[in-house]
C-alpha cells in the first residue's frame, strides 16, 4: 500500500500507536538535489522534490515532525533505518535521539563508484541504525525512566539476525542512465535491512517512498508495506516496481 500523501498527515491517518515492526526511510537531505547537478536531467521527475530546499529552521521542524510520528507507531524494541549523508548527519543524528530513538551504530554505504562532488569525489553515504528501546535509559544504564508498556509485544529490543554482517556495505550505486528518480536507492542496499531486522508477515514502513526500493524489497520478501510519497509521479514509479 502506498499513500500519494504527506508521510505525517498519511502516519497520522493510516498508522495505528506501535503498530509497525520495521522503518527504512531515505527523507530529503534538504541539499536542493533536484537544483545541483539534476536540473540539466531531462527525465521526467528529476527536477527538486518535495522539502529539499528548506530553510534550516523549516527542515529542523520538518525532521522533527515526521521523526516523531516514526517514534509513535514503530513497535517497542523495533528497529528504524534512515539513509542521511555527512552533510545532515549531525542534525539527524541529535533529533533522532531527541524524538527517544536510541542510536546503535552507522552503516557506511560504499557505492563503490565514485558520483559528484569536488575536492574529493562522493562516494559513501550513511545509514543511521537505531531502535526504539523496550527499557528508555538514563545516562546511568541501572536507571530505567520507561518501563514497558503494559501488554508490549516486545519484552526486548530486537537484535539483527547475523552477527558477522559489519558496518561497511560495499553495494554499487545505479549508473545514472537506469534511475528513475535523482536520489534512488538500490533494492541491493535495503533487501539486507529488511532481512536483519523483519520477519515474513511484518509490516515495514517507508515514510519516504520516492521510486520504492523499500516497497520492491518488503514485498519480495513476504513483508507487508506501507508507504507515503507526495509526488504522483514518483508514486506511480514505484507502484510500476511490482505488477498485480
Ligand atoms: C530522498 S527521496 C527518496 C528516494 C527513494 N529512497 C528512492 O530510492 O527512490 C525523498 C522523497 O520523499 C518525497 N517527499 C518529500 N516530502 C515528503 C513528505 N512530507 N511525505 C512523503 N514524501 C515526501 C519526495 O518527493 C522524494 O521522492
Amino acid at each position: 500500500m502506498i499513500y500519494n500523501m504527506s508521510c505525517i498527515e498519511g502516519s497520522q491517518q493510516h498508522l495505528e500507536d506501535e503498530s509497525v515492526d520495521l522503518i527504512i526511510t531515505d527523507p530529503p537531505y534538504n541539499l536542493g538535489y533536484g537544483g545541483t547537478g539534476f536540473r540539466k536531467v531531462k527525465k521526467e521527475g528529476f527536477g527538486t522534490f518535495a522539502n529539499d530546499e528548506l530553510s534550516d529552521r523549516e527542515y529542523r521542524r520538518f525532521t522533527t515532525d515526521w521523526l516523531r510520528e516514526a517514534y509513535r507507531v514503530l513497535k517497542p524494541g523495533r528497529h528504524i533505518y534512515v539513509c542521511i549523508d555527512w552533510r545532515k548527519y549531525p542534525l539527524m543524528f541529535w533529533l533522532m535521539q531527541h524524538v527517544g530513538f536510541t542510536i546503535k551504530n552507522c552503516i557506511v554505504w560504499d557505492k563503490i563508484h565514485m558520483g559528484m562532488g569536488w575536492q574529493y569525489r562522493f562516494q559513501h553515504e550513511f545509514v543511521i541504525f537505531a531502535v526504539k528501546d523496550v527499557v528508555k535509559r538514563r545516562r546511568a544504564p541501572q536507571q530505567i525512566i520507561a518501563p514497558v508498556k503494559a501488554g508490549s509485544p516486545a519484552a526486548k529490543n530486537r537484535r539483527v539476525s547475523s552477527r558477522s554482517l559489519t558496518d561497511v556495505w560495499k553495494v554499487p550505486k545505479l549508473s545514472s542512465n537506469k534511475m528513475i528518480h535523482p536520489t534512488e536507492k538500490p533494492v541491493d542496499l535495503i533487501t539486507p535491512m529488511i532481512l536483519q531486522s523483519s520477519q515474513e508477515g511484518e509490516m515495514v514502513v517507508d515514510f519516504f517512498v520516492g521510486s520504492g526500493p523499500v516497497y520492491e524489497a518488503a514485498v519480495k520478501n513476504g513483508r507487508i508495506f506501507k508507504g507515503f510519497e507526495v509526488s504522483p509521479h514518483h508514486c506511480q514509479s514505484a507502484m510500476n516496481r511490482i505488477q498485480p
